[in-house]
């Protein structure tokens, strides 16, 4: 399974890459207003630490406006992303992107049928919400087992599905079981993944034994 960070802020992203664990990056206007810099600026920098896809939304809603946006983000670096919302432009938009062969995400998918649609429009990945589903009391990760149930039924679609709106690491345990390829997670859920209060208490007990024998490794 593959993890992306979803985040607009570079240092965080900068600390996060050096684990080697970061497989890609999604952005999203709100992010990008919440880390208060230049977007194409920070589309650049973060293209520039991380190898892997880095997604990156057009803002207009009309697909020829969508496409110039997405083919000036696209030249931004190699590795760039278009993210376009699930809407008739939005699909128009990807297929063309597509056939231009650049990567594309299709975002704000809430419904199985709207993931079959972006995959016929030819979409890189799908992106389903699974948090927003939860706070409005509807079950966010059935949507991502019928995702992954149906395109599992047509394997010429080549779409990956990329869970977001991930709330705690509860949510990429379900996604991973189900056999989602990508997760995208908050840098706070990323971080909370290694830790368990059994390895620090194990780890503390170790280091103090170590020290009884008064040896060094080095
Ligand atoms: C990712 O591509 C989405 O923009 C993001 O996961 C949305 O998460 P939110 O529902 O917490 O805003």
């Amino acid at each position: 399974m593959k993890f992306f960070v979803d985040t607009a802020d570079v240092a965080e992203i900068e600390e996060l890459a050096v684990t080697g664990l970061l497989d890609g990056v999604t952005t999203n206007p709100s992010l990008v207003a919440k880390a208060g810099r230049p977007f194409l600026d920070v589309v650049r920098e973060i293209c520039a630490l991380v190898d892997g896809p880095v997604s990156a939304e057009v803002t207009a809603t009309d697909g020829a406006t969508m496409l110039a946006e997405g083919r000036k983000l696209a030249a931004l670096a190699p590795n760039v992303c278009v993210k376009v919302p699930l809407t008739w432009d939005g699909l128009k938009t990807c297929r063309q992107l597509r056939r231009e062969n650049i990567l594309v995400n299709v975002t704000l998918c809430f419904t199985p049928l709207q993931a079959l649609l972006a995959a016929k429009a030819g979409a890189t990945f799908i992106s389903p919400f699974v948090g927003r589903l939860d706070d409005i009391a509807h079950d966010g990760m059935a949507l991502i087992g019928d995702i992954c149930d149906i395109y599992a039924q047509y394997p010429a679609l080549e779409t990956e599905v990329l869970v977001a709106s991930i709330r705690h690491p509860v949510h990429l345990l379900e996604a991973a079981k189900l056999g989602a390829g990508v997760a995208t997670l908050p840098p706070s859920v990323l971080k909370q993944l290694v830790k368990h209060p059994l390895t620090d208490r194990g780890l503390e007990g170790f280091l103090a034994d170590w020290a009884k024998t008064g040896q060094s490794i080095l």
